[in-house]
């Protein structure tokens, strides 16, 4: 199959792409579409054919289901038995935009879809090419993140080419994506919101949009399963995000990394973080700030490394707050948990 790439930078090129991947989508076919978070890998959710498809193209397994993505609030009733006060406030407050909510499913969505679970994950992305998208096709949309399964998640067009090509017919090319980690992921039992995978809507934006709330963040967002651990999100169970690299994560004064990462310099190794710490390793370096803006370089970095050929990766983990509980989520992931204390 020969993968076409479509831009969406002039009003006619937008048209011509989003109906297309509208057409694509109702003919039971995959399109990598872009959204604000990362790059999705876009199939009928109501289609069970075109489901199986993604788990094919990606090598996913068959035990972790997929978001729905939904263009409107009407979309949601028909995959969903029951909202309830506190989703309805958190959607109300983040959609459109990087919250994926669980909610007991209806009969309408597919087992395929939620890997057998009787809850569907829903979001409503804020990327204008998505929605429009999945507003053409008039259907919900359910899309993982457009990378092989374990690799890291793609957040432009070429990411989502170098690793799709040849397996999908077309990938719409929306630019890079602002926010360039996935949703945050969130489980609601009564007064009790669970954080199940951090991302762009941060723990202290959920605190403070649902006071009456208790918002807590599932253990396993930072250390491994243990042993019989029943995972809250089959996402839990994967390894994810890891570059062909070895990512050294490390965590330690300035000086000590600086040192460390020196350490490496006849190795083809590569040190990921500030500018003023990247001069002084004396080995190459991609500079990066632990913030909302910079985040969104991760993935694009850990690619990098792959196709520089470099194999080694050393980072420090972030500040935990804002987006670094999800940036950390993600490194420690792709570095298999290990931390090196200097
Ligand atoms: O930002 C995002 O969420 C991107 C874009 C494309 O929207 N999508 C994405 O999908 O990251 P994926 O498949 O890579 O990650 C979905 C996560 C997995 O960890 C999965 O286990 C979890 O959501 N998940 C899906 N349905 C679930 C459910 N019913 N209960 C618990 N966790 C669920
Ligand atoms: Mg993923």
């Amino acid at each position: 199959m020969i993968t076409s790439v479509m831009k969406t930078d002039t009003k006619e090129a937008f048209d011509t792409a989003v109906n297309k991947a509208a057409e694509l989508i109702n003919k039971g076919e995959i399109v990598g579409i872009p959204t604000e978070t990362v790059y999705g890998l876009g199939a009928d959710a109501l289609n069970e054919e075109a489901i199986k498809k993604i788990f094919l193209a990606k090598g996913r397994p068959q035990d972790n289901p997929l978001i729905v993505h939904i263009s409107d609030f009407d979309m949601l009733k028909g995959l969903v038995s029951e909202i309830g006060e506190i989703r309805e406030k958190l959607i109300k407050s983040f959609w459109p935009g990087p919250l994926t909510v669980i909610f007991p499913k209806s009969d309408a969505v597919s087992g395929h879809v939620t890997a057998g679970l009787d809850t569907v994950a829903v979001r409503m992305p804020s990327h204008k090419v998505a929605r429009e998208i999945i507003a053409r096709a008039k259907t919900p949309v359910a899309a993982p993140s457009a990378n092989t399964s374990g690799k890291p998640s793609t957040t432009s067009a070429e990411h989502v080419y170098a690793d799709l090509k040849d397996k999908i017919p077309l990938i719409v090319d929306g630019g890079n994506a602002e926010i360039g980690l996935e949703s945050t992921v969130v489980t609601v039992k009564g007064n009790t919101v669970t954080i199940l995978r951090p991302g762009g809507v941060s723990v202290e934006m959920i605190k403070n949009t649902i006071p009456e709330a208790e918002v807590i963040v599932a253990e396993a967002v930072l250390r491994p399963l243990k042993e019989n651990e029943e995972a809250l999100s089959p996402g839990m169970k994967h390894k994810h995000y890891s570059p062909a690299a070895k990512v050294i994560l490390c965590e330690g004064d300035d000086e000590k990394i600086v040192a460390f990462a020196n350490s490496y310099r006849n190795k083809k190794a590569v040190f990921i973080g500030k500018e003023d710490l990247c001069v002084k390793t004396g080995i190459d370096y991609f500079t990066y700030v632990n913030n909302e803006e910079e985040a969104s370089l991760i993935f694009d970095y850990l690619r990098k490394a792959d196709d520089k050929g470099y194999d080694f990766v050393i980072i420090s983990l972030a500040k935990e707050e804002g987006i670094g509980l999800a940036l950390n989520n993600r490194l420690l992931r792709a570095a298999g948990f290990e931390v090196t204390k200097l």
